[in-house]
This record gives structure tokens, C-alpha cells and sequence, in this order.
């Protein structure tokens, strides 16, 4: 079967795609299900994130710079053997980021608690309806993930509310927590770094929320919930 293919994007830069798609990927890569990402991002943050020891999910260093290129690497991404397949994209690259919610059944967008944020992740929905348009079948659906949310600024404390009427589009915060940044500093996921964190369970939660989505979207069983932890 093929992979159920997940990309992670915004088209703003620094939001955290990085930090939630090697996380995410890691956290999903637990016990049966072989999970992979690629990192198609040219700077390589998650590449360099998953390059020392080993990891629950599987990276694949296939940059994208922009549609020239698209076919043989579409051909590559597709050829991967995985349940799960995540995609880290780059920011600013409309194109990329085209290619890759083509290939997509879910689309995670995380997005911080400010003003041009909000303005770029417009973008990146209007995004998403042009490639629900552009496709027969398959539908593609979005997570909207508020990410290094610190609650102690008024933007991060009323984000909830601002995008509560949204409803189940919008998935569980993942807050800015130092945990994130030390963990890529020792090349390490969550998991392992901090495994009973209030980091690592902002991931169990998103992982949770991803897992509830696939389901609704394909209809796979509850028993693939990850566990929570303890
Ligand atoms: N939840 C978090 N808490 C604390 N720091 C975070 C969090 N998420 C990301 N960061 C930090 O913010 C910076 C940007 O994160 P990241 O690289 O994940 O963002 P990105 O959206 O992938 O960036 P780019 O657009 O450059 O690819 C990094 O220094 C990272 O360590
Ligand atoms: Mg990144």
C-alpha cells in the first residue's frame, strides 16, 4: 500500500515546520509503523536534526529548489517503502511546496501567534485550495498547528481563542519550550531527549491529533493511536 504521504508547511520561514516534522515523524516511527521524511528543504535543517545515532523514523535528504527537477523527484519521494511519509518543506517556495501537497492526504501547517504569520498562512491555505482543485479524487486535508506558542504574551495566549471558530482544522499547541532547541542541539528527537517533557507531550498530542485525522480521512483503526505518555 502506499504511503499515507503528510507535508509539513508554511510558506513563512522559522514557524517550526522543522521541529514538528522531525518530532512528528520520530513520535509516529514508534512500534509497528515504518515512518519516513524527507527533508526537502535545500537548508537541511532536519537532515542535520537526524544525523547522529538512530531514530525511530527514516530520513531521506532529497532537496527541492523549485519545479525544475520536480519529476525525477516526485519519482524518488514515491519510491520510498513506508507507512507514513512526512515531507519538511522549505519556506518562500510556492512551487515546492505545490509539489508536495500534490503528493499529499494531509497537510500540517504550523503557525505562530503573530501578525505576518496569519498573513503567510492565508497564503498557504489558498494553497491548499488550489491543489484540492487540481485533483480528482483524494482529498487533501489541513491541520492548523499553533507552534512556539509562550504563554506569556498576550498573542499566545489569546491564539486559542482566535482560531477556536475554525474548529477540528485546528490541532493541539506545540509551545515554545527550550527542550525543542536543546534536543536539535544534541541531534536528538523529543522522545529521547526529554521522553516525559512537557515538549514530548506536546508531540504525543499532535502525533494523536495526526493519527485522528488520517482516520477520518481514510478510515484506519483505533489501535494505531500512539500511546500516551505516562
Ligand atoms: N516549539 C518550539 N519551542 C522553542 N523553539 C522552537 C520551537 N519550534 C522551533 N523552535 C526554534 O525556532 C527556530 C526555527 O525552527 P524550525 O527550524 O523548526 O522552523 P522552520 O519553520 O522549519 O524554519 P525554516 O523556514 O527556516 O525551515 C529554531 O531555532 C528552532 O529551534
Ligand atoms: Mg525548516
Amino acid at each position: 500500500m502506499a504511503a499515507r504521504i503528510i507535508t509539513v508547511a508554511n510558506l513563512k520561514g522559522g514557524v517550526g515546520k522543522s521541529n514538528i516534522a522531525v518530532n512528528l515523524a520520530c513520535e509516529l516511527g514508534g512500534g509497528e509503523r515504518r515512518v519516513a521524511l524527507v527533508d526537502a528543504d535545500p537548508q537541511g535543517t532536519s537532515s542535520h536534526w537526524m544525523s547522529r545515532g538512530r531514530y525511530p523514523a527514516q530520513i531521506h535528504s532529497f532537496p527541492l529548489e523549485d519545479e525544475r527537477g520536480a519529476q525525477s523527484w516526485i519519482t524518488k519521494v514515491l519510491s520510498i517503502d513506508s507507512d507514513f511519509l512526512l515531507i519538511d518543506c522549505p519556506a518562500h517556495s510556492r512551487a515546492v511546496t505545490e509539489i508536495a501537497l500534490s503528493l499529499s492526504r494531509l497537510a500540517v501547517i504550523p503557525l505562530t501567534a503573530s501578525g505576518p504569520d496569519l498573513i503567510a498562512t492565508t497564503n498557504v491555505l489558498n494553497l491548499i485550495e488550489t491543489s484540492r482543485a487540481m485533483r480528482d479524487g483524494n482529498e487533501l486535508s489541513f491541520l492548523l498547528v499553533p507552534s512556539k506558542i509562550d504563554h506569556r504574551t498576550g498573542a499566545g495566549r489569546r491564539i486559542g481563542d482566535v482560531l477556536r471558530h475554525l474548529g477540528d482544522v485546528v490541532g493541539p499547541e506545540v509551545r515554545q519550550r527550550t527542550a525543542f532547541v536543546d534536543a536539535f542541539t544534541e541531534r536528538k528527537w523529543i522522545g529521547e531527549f526529554a521522553p516525559k517533557s512537557d515538549a514530548r507531550h506536546d508531540i504525543v498530542n499532535l502525533a494523536n491529533a495526526v493519527l485522528a485525522k488520517m482516520e477520518e480521512i481514510e478510515g484506519f483503526g483505533p489501535d494505531e493511536q500512539t500511546a500516551q505518555v505516562s
